[in-house]
């Protein structure tokens, strides 16, 4: 593993840390592939049953990396496919990604943890698509991801005017799940972690994927979907033991199956 990406295993909980201090854990090919086999690597472990990303206190990441791009011409970026390439592995991920934003989370910094499943923040946090400044867009999915996760009058009063805005502003557009304060932020996020690694793994991926179908679907399409998912735990070994263990007052020994 590289290291300007670090990984750690709390219990059934997969750590990956950006460690770029220098570049405040701007996004370069070495770091962006190091998360990608991070990912791989708590992807194939059956141990584990969450992943968080983090940062540093001072950045999670402050964006892709402009030194790398100044340079690029638009063949360059077409011809190896930039940011599609590399940089969409936690999309694909099947178990539950959370980002731990500290500090700096702008352009594809902010882009990376919209694409964790959810974010938890420390009350330091700063979120931005400062990408117009640069004479760009928002690349890594800051047009999409930020307006169904916040509406279309914050995404765009972000994306077109290049402020940041703190963590308490974006717990309350609904950007984060939750705020805390900066040195419990690490250990609070690896609790609620741990806790979705304590269910069953199948049921974990089920409730993401449905969730997830929110996004792509109709609503009738999306109940449908809920719908047979749902049917589908019927079928499901740890549905029976969850329920015994409610029925009888002890906790349920999942086996994820
Ligand atoms: N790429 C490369 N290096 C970066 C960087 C980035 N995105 N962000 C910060 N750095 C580097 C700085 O160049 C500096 O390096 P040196 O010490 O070698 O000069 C180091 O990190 C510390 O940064 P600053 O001295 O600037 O720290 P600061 O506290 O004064 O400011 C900041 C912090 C406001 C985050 C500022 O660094 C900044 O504006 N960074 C750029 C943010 C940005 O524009 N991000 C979007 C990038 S484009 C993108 O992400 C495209 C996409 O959608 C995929």
């Amino acid at each position: 593993m590289s290291e300007v990406v670090l990984t750690e295993v709390h219990g059934k909980v997969g750590l990956i840390r950006i460690n770029r201090p220098d570049a405040l854990n701007a996004l370069n090919n070495e770091v962006v592939d190091g998360i990608g086999r991070a990912v791989d690597q708590f992807e194939a472990d059956e141990n584990i049953g969450c992943i968080v990303l983090t940062g540093s206190d001072k950045a999670f990441a402050a964006g892709a990396d402009i030194g790398l791009m100044k340079s690029y011409g638009y063949m360059d970026t077409y011809k190896t496919d930039f940011i599609t390439r590399n940089w969409e592995r936690i999309r694909s991920a099947r178990k539950p990604v959370i980002a731990a934003v500290s500090g700096f989370a702008l352009g594809g910094g902010c882009e990376v943890a919209m694409m964790c499943d959810m974010i938890y923040a420390s009350d330091t946090a700063k979120f931005g698509q400062p990408e117009i400044k640069l004479g760009i867009i928002p690349g890594a999915g800051g047009t999409q991801r930020l307006p169904r996760a916040v509406g279309k009058a914050k995404a765009m009063d972000m994306c077109l005017t290049a402020r940041m805005i703190d963590a308490a502003e974006a717990e309350r557009i609904g950007l984060v799940a939750r705020v805390f304060p900066v040195d419990q932020l690490l250990d609070e996020t690896l609790k609620s972690a741990a806790t979705i690694a304590s269910f069953s793994l199948p049921v974990v991926m089920m409730v993401k994927e449905s969730v997830n179908r929110a996004y792509e679907s109709s609503l009738n399409e999306g109940l449908l979907f809920e719908r047979r998912t749902f049917h589908a735990c019927f079928a499901i070994e740890d549905q029976k033991e969850g329920m015994a263990a409610f029925v009888e007052k002890r906790k349920p020994a999942f086996k994820n199956r």
